[in-house]
């Protein structure tokens, strides 16, 4: 039987171990490092600031103690170096791997700097955690490996070929990290995570997600655009569960739950015709002029999916993944943070 996440918590706070995150910098990168240093943990961080903030680790180690700050060591380095990972593994028990060039569309611009940092930098991690006898290897993996599969819910063994450069990348992560496991003995657990969303998800730029994005451009009172009819549909998972996935994955101990994949979602569907009107409800509250504002829709958009919808039995049956928030929870919880990032300065 996996143990649930409230015992899992309880586990760690009564025997801390060492671990090492990448990607620390980033939008979940940040909350490990901020929920790992919540329950006592000795925490690296590694980041090259491609994507990532200072600010963003400045915001995770907020409601640290005192006595915390020395739990936390953050090393400026790039996954493309091995030496960079050595370096970073050194002493850590659990690797949370998350570093990685995201975005299908940034991959379609620049296919190998996206190759690079993706599938160059997870072999080095790779290399460099089972060399310096890191006992667990969490990464992130993603729904993007589903390709062209056209069943819904994306069960794990059930993939079509990739969509994008990004996409073989992930699947080439996923590849790789089996590999590891039956020719190295290496423990591993893929999490393929499905539209993660929460505070500090990056709202600027041509490769922003869809949420903070919209948010930003409602907030800013800029017009938001829709690619396609609007009927695609997404499974929206708020960061909270990919935390709680991450850290339920570091600590299954039955040997049938190890080197494997899982999709990390709700196991919902939301469509972005209906994704817009929640946000558009949720900040009127807030900006009443919101109220007013339609979307404007343009073509669809290269190497996107349809429709995506995890079935997360096999997470729920082997790591004991209950997701604490269901989109609309998750969207309630985060609009403060959006609202006091996001809105202009008066
Ligand atoms: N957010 C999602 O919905 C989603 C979905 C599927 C998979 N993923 C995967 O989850 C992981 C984290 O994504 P995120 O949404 O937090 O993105 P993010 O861009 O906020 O975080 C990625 C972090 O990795 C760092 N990084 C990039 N290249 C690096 C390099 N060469 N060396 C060191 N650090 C490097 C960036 O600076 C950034 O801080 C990624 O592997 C991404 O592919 C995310």
């Amino acid at each position: 039987m996996p143990i649930r996440y409230e015992d899992a918590r309880e586990a760690l706070r009564g025997r801390p171990r060492r671990w090492l995150v990448t990607g620390a910098a980033g939008f979940i990168g940040s909350h490990l490092v901020e929920a790992l240093l919540g329950l006592g943990q000795t925490v690296t961080g590694l980041d090259n600031f491609a994507t990532g903030y200072a600010r963003n680790l400045d915001e995770a180690r907020a409601g640290e103690l005192d006595g915390a700050r020395r739990a936390f060591t953050f090393i400026e380095g790039d996954i493309r170096s091995l030496s960079d990972c050595r370096r970073a593994c050194v002493g850590a028990d659990v690797v949370l791997h998350q570093a990685a060039l995201g975005s299908v569309p940034r991959s379609l611009d620049d296919p190998l700097a996206t190759h690079d940092a993706n599938a160059t930098g997870f072999v080095n991690m790779l290399v460099a955690a089972r060399d310096a006898g890191v006992r667990r290897f969490v990464y992130a993996a993603s729904s993007s490996t589903y390709g062209d599969h056209p069943g819904l819910p994306k069960v794990e063994d059930e993939i079509g070929r990739p969509l994008s450069p990004y996409a073989v990348t992930k699947y080439a992560n996923e590849l790789y990290a089996d590999v590891f496991g039956r020719c190295y003995g290496f423990e591993t657990v893929g999490l393929r995570y499905f539209n993660i969303f929460g505070p500090r998800q990056d709202p600027e730029g041509a490769y922003a997600a869809v949420i903070p994005q919209w948010i930003g451009q409602l907030i800013g009172r800029k017009p938001v655009y829709i690619n396609g009819d609007g009927e695609t549909s997404r499974d929206f998972c708020y960061v909270a569960n990919a935390v709680q996935a991450n850290i339920l994955a570091s600590l299954v101990e039955d040997p049938a739950a190890v080197n494997q994949v899982y999709n990390v979602a709700v196991g919902e569907r939301t469509t972005l015709n209906e994704l817009f009107e929640l946000q558009r409800k949720l900040l009127a509250g807030y900006f009443p002029w919101v109220a007013a504002c339609r979307p404007s829709y343009r073509e669809f958009r290269e190497g996107d999916v349809r429709h995506s919808q995890a079935d997360i039995s096999k997470a729920q049956r082997l790591l004991a993944y209950a997701p604490s928030h269901r989109m609309r929870d998750g969207l309630e919880e985060a609009m403060g943070w959006y609202v006091r990032s996001l809105a202009p300065v008066p």
